[in-house]
């Protein structure tokens, strides 16, 4: 016998089930969503700031850019300075940078293991330095002086020695240096 009251309930019925798959369907997508956000702000959160240049840590002192003998500050063809700094448990290289005032500097600088600060006293630049990962900022020092250069990221129990030095020097006085030989860093040797 067809009854009317069990068609009725049967179309209910499908309509719920249907309801019940879209609301499914619709939340699934929703928590996909979140979980493409947290994926991505954490990945960025792991990633430095502005710059993506790699460098593989492990063979940093061996070859390449960051070579013992290419640290420090050195002339550019285009009169201005390129400095390269490393740092490493618990110190820079070089421990004392030599820099010319009213000139163009540009900082590279990176790390040979865990993550270290870079901070000049005096100026804008502070950053985080991560193996694997090449810092850049550009600087101008308007006159001569000395500026502290201390890590500014728990590096481990000796982060609290992990300091350097910038020593801005006259750019004629640092001119005299480059062509001494001494330019490229204010270590005593
Ligand atoms: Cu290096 Cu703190």
């Amino acid at each position: 016998m067809d009854n009317p009251g069990s068609h009725h309930r049967a179309g209910e019925d499908i309509a719920a089930r249907s309801e019940r798959r879209w609301a499914i369907i619709a939340s699934s997508l929703v928590a996909l969503l979140i979980i493409v956000m947290i994926f991505i702000g954490l990945h960025w959160a792991g990633q430095p700031p502005s710059r993506v240049e790699t460098v593989n840590p492990a063979t940093l002192h061996l070859s390449g850019e960051f070579a013992e003998n290419n640290l420090g500050s050195s002339v550019q063809p285009d009169g201005s300075v390129l400095v390269r700094v490393v740092a490493q448990v618990y110190s820079f290289t070089p421990q004392c940078i030599l820099v010319p005032d009213r000139t163009p500097i540009t900082f590279r600088a990176t790390s040979a293991d865990v993550i270290h600060g870079f901070l000049v006293y005096d100026t804008n630049i502070n950053s985080m330095l991560e193996p694997g990962f090449i810092s850049t900022f550009r600087f101008r020092f308007k006159e001569p002086g000395e500026h502290l250069m201390p890590c500014h990221e728990f590096c481990g129990p000796g982060h609290e020695g992990m300091w350097a030095h910038v020593k801005v020097v006259d750019r004629d006085e640092y001119r005299k240096l480059v062509a001494l030989g001494r330019g490229n860093s204010c270590v005593q040797r």
